[in-house]
């Protein structure tokens, strides 16, 4: 019998590909030789001698210490591409979160007391505070073109927006995948410089930590939107914050809380919702235990 220890609620679609007879599965379990994790940090956990394989429901493996489990010999999976449409609706909801003012126009109109009447006249008082602005015609930029991204651009190409992308690394195949009607940026400023929107998916590494700082946003267009459905730190929330009070930022929207951010009326922080959805779930699931699967059955390792 396989031994597989869950981490966090693993959808059943994705545990029933592990077939019964052969796995035992529990969120508590001496000497697995599997992990399947979503967002428990695993950089402190003791590991086992026992295991040979992590899959994460996921697409990013930052809360995974991969290099160290590559030198202890322990395979890590993840799921790239399962969640991008959930990722992308969300991406779309933060779009015109953003444009529409749609955070604190709902804290405004949840706030107004009184009569019916009484409501109606401080709604129409207040409600031009919270007019906005539409996406047809407006530039997105989108950096890291990767399974989120392209998805993120491809719907933006749909709804009348003219997209910019950048991303040094992407692949032939997943060029293919992209509209060419998605311009390509020479660099990260080129980009900055001319969209009214930019929206993030890539990785948090060195290389993309404070990605947008005071200096960049410098050269952002005034009024401009920012969407980071990625991670916490490829913005650099200070130099936001100092942004967003100068009247150079319209809206900042972002998928994790934030302590420096949480007080502005022009930032809505959801709490990394963006692969929160049951198709979502499954996917990733699916993709990650069938590929600790066939790594423990036939030490079979695919790029999925
Ligand atoms: C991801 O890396 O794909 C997301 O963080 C998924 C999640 O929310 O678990």
């Amino acid at each position: 019998m396989y031994k597989v220890l869950t981490l966090n609620n693993i959808s059943l679609a994705g545990l029933e590909r592990l077939p019964r007879d052969k796995y035992e599965i529990a969120s508590e379990i001496g000497h697995p030789d599997a992990v399947l994790v979503r967002s428990t940090k695993m950089h402190e956990m003791e590991i086992p001698d026992s295991l040979k394989a992590i899959g994460r429901a996921g697409a990013g493996v930052n809360n995974i210490p991969v290099d160290k489990m590559s030198d202890q010999g322990i395979a890590v999976f993840n799921a790239p591409g399962a969640n991008a449409n959930a990722v992308k609706e969300l991406v779309l909801a933060g779009m015109l979160m953003g444009c529409r003012n749609i955070g604190p126009a709902w804290d405004f109109a949840r706030s107004v007391e009184g009569t019916d009447a009484e409501i109606n006249k401080a709604v129409e008082a207040g409600k031009k505070n919270f007019g906005g602005f539409e996406l047809p015609g407006r530039t997105l930029g989108v950096i890291g073109l990767g399974a989120i991204g392209r998805n993120v651009a491809n719907m933006a190409l749909q709804l009348g927006m003219r997209v910019v992308g950048f991303d040094p690394g992407i692949t032939v195949e997943g060029a293919w995948q992209l509209s060419s009607e998605v311009e390509k940026a020479g660099s990260m400023d080129e980009l900055v410089s001319k969209v009214d929107f930019i929206t993030f998916h890539v990785p948090l590494v060195d290389a993309t930590r404070n990605l947008i700082n005071a200096e960049r946003l410098k050269m952002m267009r005034d009024g401009v939107v920012i969407l980071n459905f990625a991670r916490n730190g490829i913005i650099d929330d200070e130099a936001v914050s100092a942004a967003i009070k100068a009247g150079k930022v319209y809206a900042y929207v972002c998928d994790f809380p934030s302590n420096l951010l949480k007080d502005h009326e022009r930032v809505v922080a959801l709490p990394h919702l963006g692969a929160s959805t049951v198709e979502a779930e499954e996917n990733c699931a699916i993709m990650v235990a069938e590929q600790v699967r066939d790594y423990l059955e036939h030490g079979n390792i695919r790029n999925s």
